[in-house]
């Protein structure tokens, strides 16, 4: 079950993704130069662009994936990550967030509401407080201290869309609805329980001086229990950087990656002297091979090593990401799948 055979038809599927620049995959991944930044789904083109405003200028990876993740952050058509995000069930916006930098340092907001970049938020509890993680009226207090103006994240859009799926409140995992929502309006997300419950961006950068970080920004599982928290905010689930030897990422139903401590054990397996490709792939193995109903959920892992080394792999089609280096900024990738 788990061959290449997922690998050809991604690799196929894909080949109606590539636009001008972009780059083919194969079992080993792609590899980019330094300074370089790849992060998740087809909106991660645009939040890569103002990554690489950063790293051409010989600018610092933590800066660069900072000022990338707030592209999706503020992006009114996103409706997975930031302001504009779709609900949980009681509808209210809740925003999950993850950084990490090249000396291992990181922050996280987990629970988040009214604060339109999460990510700047995660980045204060990482250089301003003695902690890792702050969580929901904490959070919020911590981020109105740091000067974070209070805002209303429900759009009208988002509104209408929690009050369609409200009429028969079904809470079905939906894969891949990062591409399949985007941009769209309430009026074209299809009936009511059947649309978009994801997801996130995962973003790491190798900069010019051969340093990593990540960033992770969600507003996590559409119509999700108040209070449910995902992989985002989960440092080693979510979001993992060990300057020594790599970073990763992922996205899709941050259960199954928290359960098996996801972007850590990516990272932990190009320790062991696997691809990014072959590391990413395995720890989808490990999340099918723990659980096989989850082939029909989505999870997708991202990651790149210190040589620029660049690779994924998710449990279905449809996972895309994005990659952008001197050669090219908008080159967008399948994720090869087993599914
Ligand atoms: N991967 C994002 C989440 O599960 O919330």
């Amino acid at each position: 079950m788990l061959n290449r055979r997922g690998l050809i038809g991604a690799s196929m599927a894909g080949s109606a993704l590539l636009g001008a620049g972009a780059a083919s995959a194969d079992e080993t991944g792609t590899r980019l130069s330094k300074p370089c930044v790849i992060s998740t789904w087809d909106f991660g083109v645009p939040a890569n662009q103002a990554a690489w405003a950063v790293l051409s200028k010989g600018g610092r990876a933590l800066d660069a994936v900072e000022a990338g993740a707030r592209i999706p952050e503020q992006d009114l058509k996103n409706h997975s990550v930031g302001r504009a995000g779709y609900p949980d069930r009681d509808g209210h916006v809740s925003l999950d967030a993850s950084i990490m930098d090249e000396r291992g340092n990181c922050g996280a907001v987990a629970a988040l509401e009214h604060i339109a970049h999460p990510i700047s938020v995660a980045r204060a509890v990482m250089e301003k407080t003695p902690h890792v993680l702050l969580v929901g009226a904490g959070a919020l207090q911590f981020a109105q201290e740091q000067g974070f103006p209070r805002e209303e994240l429900l759009t009208p859009e988002s509104r209408a869309a929690w009050e369609a799926w409200r009429k028969d409140a079904k809470y079905q995992p939906k894969a891949n609805s990062e591409v399949g929502d985007y941009g769209k309006t309430s009026g074209q997300l299809g009936a009511p329980g059947g649309k978009g419950n994801h997801d996130t961006i995962g973003m790491l950068a190798l900069d010019a001086q051969g340093d990593l970080a990540g960033a992770c920004t969600t507003s996590g599982m559409a119509w999700k229990l108040r209070g449910r928290v995902g992989d985002s905010p989960i440092i080693g689930a979510g979001l993992y950087v060990d300057n020594e030897v790599g970073a990763a990422t992922s996205t899709g139903v941050g259960e199954e990656v928290i359960r098996n401590v996801g972007s850590f054990l990516v990272v932990e397996l190009m320790r062991q002297g696997r691809s990014p490709q072959e590391a990413c792939k395995e720890a989808v193995a490990r999340i099918l091979k723990k659980k096989p109903a989850a082939k029909d959920i989505q999870v997708g892992f991202l990651a790149i090593n210190k040589q620029g080394e660049v690779g994924a792999w998710a449990i279905q089609k449809g996972f895309t990401y994005a990659l952008c280096d001197a050669a090219s900024q908008d080159r967008l990738l399948p994720g090869p799948s087993f599914y």
